[in-house]
């Protein structure tokens, strides 16, 4: 079963105060972000740790996110897809950030995000650490996503940094609509092919892939449907890391309703020990990924 069924605990104050910090910290940075990338969009000479090229927009949103989510008091460690090692800050709750997710849109100028996941224990965090997941998206406009003690809010950020309640109680639509995936066509495996196969044959689906993982997964929340980023022949653990996407945007969907799963099992279940550890990541509507699960299990 892709969903996980344990109500969230009541959060301490002090994890409650220091979640609060870190979130208006995430949403006031947010515009700083946005207004440093017109001229950062060029690729650097560095690679983070998993390979990929970085831009000068990665580096610079991860040195401000440091910087100001390692001076809050009770975080104890930063640790983000640009750095190899987490960063020891103080004594406190472990935040895990992408701080621009899907950045190779960026010369093309389309939507990008940043994801924050905040554990209580130490990294690599286990599923059940999480105590709360954001998103924001750098969209036509900019938004927030919080998941958090068992809802999901969404927030409009304004350019001076104050934001607002746009969606209380954010759930996924019903009847989905939306499906996109990514990984090159022939590099997913059969199991995965042949689900993809029965989605594009329901008239009520249809294709939507932007490239940024974050503007995808908006678009499941909003309108209903799956995103994945799939296990490939050429990459059977896929492209997206557990302790920054799989965790926080499972966490996320999961909380909004919806399901999750790597294949087999709910992200929240999956365990790995690096901090940089990859997994297939597909999330959406709970029957989707059911059918997903049971397109797997009737290929092994
Ligand atoms: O690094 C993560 C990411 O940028 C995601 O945001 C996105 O879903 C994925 O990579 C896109 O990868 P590709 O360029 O292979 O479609």
């Amino acid at each position: 079963m892709a969903t996980r069924d344990n109500p969230a605990p009541t959060e301490p104050e002090s994890t409650s105060a220091t979640i609060d910090a870190v979130l208006d910290v995430v949403a006031r940075s947010a515009p700083d972000v946005r207004s440093g990338l017109p001229g950062r969009r060029v690729a650097i000479e560095g690679e983070n740790p998993s390979g990929e090229s970085q831009k000068a927009a990665d580096v610079y949103a991860d040195e401000l996110f440091l910087d100001r989510i390692g001076s809050i008091s009770n975080v104890g460690v930063y640790a983000s897809e640009e750095r190899a090692e987490g960063i020891d800050v103080g004594s406190g709750l472990s935040v895990c950030v992408d701080p621009l997710d899907g950045s190779s849109n960026l010369e093309p100028n389309a939507a990008m995000g940043t994801i924050v996941a905040i554990y209580d224990g130490p990294l690599p965090a286990s599923g059940d650490d999480i105590v709360a997941a954001a998103y924001v998206l750098y969209g036509a406009t900019t938004t927030m996503i919080v998941a958090r003690e068992d809802s999901v809010t969404e927030y409009v950020i304004h350019q001076d940094g104050e934001y607002e309640v746009a969606r209380e109680d954010v759930t996924l639509p019903e009847d989905p609509t939306v499906y996109g995936f990514g990984g090159r066509v022939p590099h997913w495996v059969e199991a995965f092919q042949s689900f993809v196969d029965d989605i594009e044959s329901d008239p009520s689906m249809k294709l939507r892939y932007g490239g940024a993982m974050i503007g995808d997964v908006n678009q499941v929340l909003t309108y209903g449907g799956i995103f994945g980023y799939p296990t490939l022949t050429n990459a059977p653990e896929g492209k997206l890391r557990v302790q920054f996407e799989g965790y926080p945007v499972g966490y996320i969907v999961e909380t909004a309703g919806g399901a999750t799963s790597d294949g087999h099992q709910s992200l929240l279940d999956v365990e790995k020990d690096d901090l940089h550890a990859r997994t297939p990541v597909y999330v959406g509507n709970e029957e989707l990924i059911d059918d997903l699960e049971s397109a797997f299990s009737d290929h092994e």
